[in-house]
């Protein structure tokens, strides 16, 4: 139980290359980063979760198919609810903890999926119970963005108190390895 108050567990999702970026220098997903059964894996995880969590420009740019969805944005002083959708909340984590959000959105128990970017991972990493990382093999993006402002995932994961536990090979030249808190 890593957010006091509330049993869920929180489970992160990313996909990145070798050099651990989850996109190109301009922000954009290159074809070659997105990899049919890491999406099928992702979608049937958030599908599962009691929220999904992700940063304003993956909202705005990946039309929300029917999920509660917490965003984090600075344009909120706390907690307030997307008036274009009603089971979004935009969050600001400067304003409220995420205990006291979960409270507020009568959410005890469940997976919390955090769906990055940079800025949303880096909040919960010291929070992560489990983090699933896809990595392609023969993808590299020099100057891309960072899934962790920290440094690589396999670096960064560790670092948090994350062990690597499964290996597997999704797909042809992709490695997706669940890491757990111990
Ligand atoms: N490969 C993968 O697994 C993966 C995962 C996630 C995203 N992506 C891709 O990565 C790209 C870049 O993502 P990104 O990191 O630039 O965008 P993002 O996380 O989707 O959105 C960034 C925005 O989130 C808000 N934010 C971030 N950290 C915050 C904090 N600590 N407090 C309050 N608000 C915060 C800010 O919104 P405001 O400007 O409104 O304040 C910020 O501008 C996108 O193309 C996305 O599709 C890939």
């Amino acid at each position: 139980m890593s957010i006091p108050g509330a049993s869920v567990i929180v489970e992160g999702h990313a996909i990145v290359s070798v050099d651990g970026m989850i996109a190109a220098a301009d922000g954009s997903m290159p074809p070659a980063l997105r990899n049919e059964a890491d999406w099928r894996i992702f979608q049937a995880a958030l599908d599962a979760a009691a929220l999904v969590v992700l940063g304003r420009l993956g909202h705005e740019r990946h039309p929300n198919p029917g999920r509660k969805r917490l965003v984090l944005t600075r344009s909120v002083a706390t907690l307030e609810r997307d008036p274009a959708d009603l089971l979004t909340q935009f969050w600001n984590p400067d304003g409220m903890e995420i205990g006291d959000v979960l409270k507020q959105l009568e959410i005890a128990s469940g997976t919390i999926a955090i769906t990055g970017g940079t800025g949303t991972f880096d909040v919960f990493l010291p929070l992560l119970d489990r983090f699933v990382l896809s990595e392609v093999r023969d993808l590299t993006l020099p100057d891309g963005i960072p899934c962790f402002s920290k440094g690589h995932p396999r670096l960064v994961l560790p670092g948090a108190g994350l062990e690597a536990r499964d290996m597997e090979l999704i797909d042809r030249g992709v490695v997706q390895t669940q890491w757990v808190r111990p």
